[in-house]
């Protein structure tokens, strides 16, 4: 058996899965031997969250069960609206959308993950954010429609009005992109605690605590702060220059995977262009500079713009405050997750890696009154 350490666990197979393939040489993401831009501009979330937990798109009747499920399911447990009240309106929406999808599991104890769940936890999500969102602004929840789409609603509970089909549709586009992509961080958290035979929420909470870094889901806000930190297209070079010395990393660029466009980042640029034209200004300077210093800095490990990039410019359009940005994906990950859990259950092992013990040689501990 191989004993070698591999930092990050670098191209190390971690599971067998039919969910999605993320092929980082070609910038390709195939969901269920579909590739995503094919997924992208036409289907629904319900359709492509339907073909991560099923293996096959819906056809109309499954379609019209799988909305009805969600919308009947989009209500909080009494327990999770009591949690919603008690957090302070300051804080940060990601760790909203943990500490209550964590209340709502309680009635779950050991149950074992069902698709049933997984619709429960998906329909969930927004109510969630929403809630949280209006509190915070003094506003009083709306109720879910359950007329509405998934996406169509979650603006709706935000907002209390409704959205334009345009508006809806790049939401749609946009939770469709981000529903799953391999053996990303949060994934491989969801899959080891699933391996334990725990129950689904847990795996989605550990999940939750995996994607709100930076380095992974926490990075689009973060695109936001530093855009507005370079403010014109002129200072893109000395101040992302100047960054660099300092050892800043460009939010919204690099990938384990990806060592060319990703096929994500393609599809949000072009939305972002169209959606956004301020933001898109300076960010397209910005992505040039950025590109030029990383292959300038490693010429032989190519780094190109990641999914958060454009993501920010296209959520900002879409009307979402920039702390809702990560929670927001989330909502969308949540379907890969669950079923990444559902394919884990059925083909269990636990995940128990091995570690290479590096401290010190064996010794005898030395009584307290001798220690100096
Ligand atoms: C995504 C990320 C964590 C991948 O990390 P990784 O797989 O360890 O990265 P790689 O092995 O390809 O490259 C590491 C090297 O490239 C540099 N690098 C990678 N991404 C960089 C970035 N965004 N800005 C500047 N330098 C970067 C690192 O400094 C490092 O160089 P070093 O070895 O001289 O220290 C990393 O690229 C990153 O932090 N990106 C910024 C945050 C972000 O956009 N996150 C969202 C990811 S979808």
């Amino acid at each position: 058996m191989s004993s070698t350490y591999v930092p990050g666990l670098e191209g190390i197979i971690g599971a067998q899965t039919a969910i999605s393939h993320v092929d980082g040489a070609n910038g390709r993401l195939v969901y269920q031997g579909y590739v995503i831009a094919d997924l992208a501009e036409e289907m629904s979330f319900e359709e492509v969250a339907f073909l991560l937990w099923k293996g096959h798109l819906p056809n109309r009747d499954e379609l019209d069960g799988l909305t009805k499920e969600l919308a009947t399911n989009r209500e909080l447990t009494p327990a999770a609206r009591m949690a919603l009240d008690a957090l302070p309106k300051d804080a940060d929406p990601m760790d909203v959308l943990r500490s209550v999808v964590s209340v709502q599991g309680v009635e779950h104890r050991l149950a074992k993950p069902t698709a049933a769940l997984a619709i429960h936890a998906t329909a969930s999500f927004p109510t969630i954010l929403a809630t949280f969102y209006r509190r915070q602004h003094g506003l009083e929840p709306v109720q879910p429609r359950p007329e509405l789409g998934h996406a169509a609603n979650y603006l709706w509970m935000m907002n209390g009005k409704e959205s334009s089909p345009e508006i809806v549709r790049a939401l749609d586009t946009y939770l469709v992109l981000l529903a799953d992509h391999g053996m990303n961080a949060s994934t491989f958290t969801a899959r080891v605690i699933a391996s334990t035979e725990s129950d689904l929420i847990s795996c989605l909470v550990g999940a939750i605590g995996a994607l709100k870094g930076p380095a992974h889901g926490g990075a689009p806000s973060a695109v936001i702060e530093q855009l507005e930190e370079i403010g014109t297209a002129e200072n893109a070079e000395p101040w992302m220059r100047d960054a660099r010395k300092r050892g800043v990393r460009f939010m919204g660029f690099g990938h384990r995977v990806y060592r060319v466009y990703d096929p994500r980042a393609k599809i949000l640029k072009a939305m972002c262009e169209r959606m956004n034209p301020k933001f898109y200004a300076l960010a397209s300077r910005v992505e040039q500079t950025a590109l030029t210093i990383l292959h300038e800095e490693h010429p032989e490990r190519p780094q190109s713009t990641n999914v958060e990039f454009y993501s920010a410019g296209v959520l900002q359009a879409i009307g979402l405050p920039k702390e809702y940005f990560t929670p927001t994906f989330a909502s969308a990950r949540v379907a890969g997750w669950s079923a990444h859990v559902l394919e884990q259950a059925a083909h269990n092992r636990i995940i128990r890696p091995q570690s290479e013990y590096i401290g010190p040689e064996p010794r005898k501990p030395v009584p307290l009154a001798d220690r100096g």
